[in-house]
């Protein structure tokens, strides 16, 4: 009796959960906002066709992230001797670790390491950014896009360019 209910329950949890999750929740993209997609908890997400064509924001963060990321991080954020894969942490640490970390910075110095992740708080082309790298590394953390550059993407997003426009300071 007491084993019925159990496997019950057991069956119950099993189909509450979401088919692929991470630290942020189910990756699925369940609503769009000129061409910048979101979970259903609201955290910015990828969405990649079945040909392959991947959202503007995949594309920009593939971008930036071997601008910025990729010497110390390792190229398609698959790590490297020095620094974590960010593939990895987009699944580990929820989209608002993960910008604080990027903002912040982060370090470990003691005799035995030296482990220094720089802030990029002040780095408006980082910072004006970091939706793109997130959901750029989310995608390669869930196995949704495979190493290298995107071959097809969507037009620039129109609230990339808003984004952009109230982000980046006038020059
Ligand atoms: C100069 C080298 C360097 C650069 C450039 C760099 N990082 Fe890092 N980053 C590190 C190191 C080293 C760590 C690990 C720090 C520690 O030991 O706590 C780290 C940690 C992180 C973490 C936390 C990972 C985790 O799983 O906890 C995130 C997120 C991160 N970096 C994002 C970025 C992004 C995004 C960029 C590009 C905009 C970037 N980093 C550029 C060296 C770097």
């Amino acid at each position: 009796m007491i084993g019925g209910m159990l496997a019950i329950v057991a069956v119950t949890i099993l189909q509450g959960a979401p088919v692929s999750a991470d630290a942020s929740g189910d990756p699925a993209a369940v609503k769009e906002e000129g061409g910048k997609y979101f979970d259903k908890n609201g955290n910015p997400t990828y969405k990649i066709q079945t040909d392959g064509t991947v959202d503007w924001f995949t594309y920009s963060g593939f971008r930036r992230y071997h601008s910025d990321c990729h010497v110390c991080h390792g190229p398609d954020g698959e790590g490297s001797t020095y620094a974590p894969a960010l593939k990895d942490s987009a699944k580990t640490l929820t989209y608002d670790d993960f910008i604080g970390v990027i903002a912040s910075g982060r370090q470990v110095v003691n005799t035995a390491r030296e482990s220094v992740m720089p802030a990029f708080g002040t780095n408006p082309n980082v910072m004006c950014y970091v939706d793109d790298l997130f959901v750029y590394l989310r995608a390669r953390g869930n196995d949704a896009l495979p190493r290298g550059r995107p071959a097809k993407r969507e037009d620039k997003a129109e609230a990339a360019k808003k984004h952009e426009k109230d982000c980046l300071p006038t020059q």
